[in-house]
């Protein structure tokens, strides 16, 4: 059931994958860490912040399991089936031990608080375990674990951003990076164990935002995806010199001040919640052309009365006059969702409502699960967990092949445009054919021409000639 799901924000080809740079890894390294990460993108993000520190300390990133001294796995907890794979994967590197004594091995991210006193006492399966906001302790925690004490840091913070540390940009293509904006989240929707895992929501300072931005370009880089768990609520407050607090920036004015670092920097943005986009965002997004036409716009689910149980804030017909406002303000705007089958006393017409929706905003992709208890939150504190497996999974299949149908229609109403596309690389097939992206972020294949000034980070006018519902493909226009 779950390969079914077209799932991005927990994109299944990266979930797991050894991370480690592509280019040039000094050879001054003399000790090695691998490193897998699991879930979203924030989760990759963080990756990189510990790779950061990492290389401070002396260790280089490896994809060889064989010769690593430190072991990492970045955790998700927000679907029971993550914490499966992750535990899975701790047991299979607990093994590498009988050949390497001195192997380490650690749990970082969002598991760490919840099953800390499982995974280091119980289980003695992990060396050390370190929550989000404790990576800078990283250096001591190492150095405790080497003399076999108990290394453990899950303390949250409400001021940890990490502004200051560069992250070491992994398995990158060099053309697109992710810069984390905030950290935490206050919304508690009630299936959701973000608020515990990663706590309370704090912005990074807009400066740091923007230097970093600044350097990706200047490395090379063509894209940067602004990352927050809920970016419409970034508010950052800088202080002047003399100490006195200045103009406050929103996500809005972020997003301005990033576009204009250059109009050959695409900007992106995750994640938008419906109760927050404002219509002041939209507006910044159609000044820019470089601000990308896609909003990643979480539904959850239809049905006003399940959205209540769910703690999010809005009605169904405040998403649809969202996706009217998007669609007056942005007509060519891309729209994602992400959608929950079977949350705790859905019904029928619940699950109606929200195929409804989806026809309503014509999704052009949804990343789609169903409901799985997390422990702590107030969903399992409150409701029980009432709709049978088969009922879920059922209703999850329909919800599946709507948004196959709706992609499909999507993509047909592209065929004969010409989009901007920035190119990402060789095509996953066939290396005489680029991929790349339109504003949309849609993907877009077509074959390379006899031009051989273009390379990756090079726009070009594609014309949509053919497409499937994943992906379209094109030719050049010259
Ligand atoms: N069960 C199923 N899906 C969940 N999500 C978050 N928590 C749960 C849960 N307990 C989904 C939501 C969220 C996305 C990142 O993961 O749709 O937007
Ligand atoms: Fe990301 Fe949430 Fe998973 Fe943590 S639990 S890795 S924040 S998706």
């Amino acid at each position: 059931m779950e390969t079914l799901l077209i799932d991005k924000t927990h994109d299944e080809s990266r979930q797991g994958e050894a991370l480690a740079p592509t280019t040039s890894d000094p050879l001054t390294f003399t000790k090695r860490f691998y490193i897998e990460s699991y879930g979203c993108q924030m989760n990759f993000a963080d990756s990189e912040v510990v790779a950061s520190i990492l290389n401070k300390e002396g260790f280089g990133a490896t994809r060889n399991l064989e010769e690593a001294d430190l072991i990492f796995v970045n955790t998700c907890s927000i679907r029971e089936k993550a914490e499966q794979t992750v535990r899975k994967r701790l047991t299979e590197f607990k093994r590498l031990k009988k050949q390497n004594k001195e192997l380490l091995i650690g749990v970082l991210g969002c598991m760490a608080e919840r099953l800390k006193a499982k995974f280091l006492e119980e289980e003695r399966l992990v060396d050390l375990v370190v929550g989000p906001d404790a990576y800078r302790s990283l250096p001591l925690l190492v150095s405790e674990a080497t003399v076999g004490q108990k290394a453990v840091n899950v303390l949250l913070s409400r001021e940890e951003t990490y502004a200051d540390i560069a992250p070491v940009r992994l398995d990158g293509n060099g053309v697109s990076a992710f810069v984390s904006i905030m950290r935490g989240c206050n919304n508690m929707c009630s299936f959701c164990v973000v608020p515990f895992t990663r706590g309370r929501e704090r912005s990074r300072d807009d400066q740091s935002i923007l230097n970093e931005c600044r350097e990706l370009f200047e490395q090379g880089y063509r894209e940067v995806t602004l990352l927050g768990q809920n970016v419409d609520s970034y508010y950052y407050v800088p202080a002047e010199a003399d100490g006195s607090a200045s103009a406050p920036v929103t996500f809005a004015l972020l997003l301005e001040k990033v576009a204009r670092i250059s109009p050959l920097l695409r900007v992106r943005f995750s994640t938008s919640h419906p109760k927050d986009i404002t219509d002041e965002v939209l507006y910044t997004m159609q000044r820019y052309d470089n601000i990308c036409k896609y909003i990643h716009l979480p539904l959850q689910s239809g049905s006003t009365r399940v959205l209540q149980l769910m703690n999010r804030t809005y009605t169904q017909e405040w998403y649809k006059a969202k996706v009217d406002r998007i669609k007056a303000i942005l007509p060519d705007c891309g729209i994602s969702a992400d959608i929950i089958a079977g949350f705790c006393t859905e019904q029928e017409e619940d699950h109606l409502d929200t195929l409804a929706v989806m026809d309503y905003a014509k999704f052009d992709f949804s990343y789609m699960f169903f409901y799985s208890e997390r422990p702590g939150t107030l969903a399992a504190r409150r409701y029980q967990d009432d709709v049978p497996e088969i009922v879920k999974k059922r209703r999850l299949q329909e919800i599946v092949e709507k948004q196959n149908q709706l992609s499909l229609q999507s993509n047909q109403r592209d065929l004969g445009k010409i989009f901007t596309v920035l190119i990402e690389g060789d095509s996953k097939k066939n290396e005489r054919e680029w991929k790349g992206r339109n504003s949309q972020n849609k993907v877009i294949v077509f074959p390379k021409s006899a031009d051989s000034a273009l390379t990756k980070g090079s726009y070009v006018q594609v014309r949509v000639t053919e497409c499937s519902q994943a992906t379209l493909r094109g030719l050049l226009v010259l």
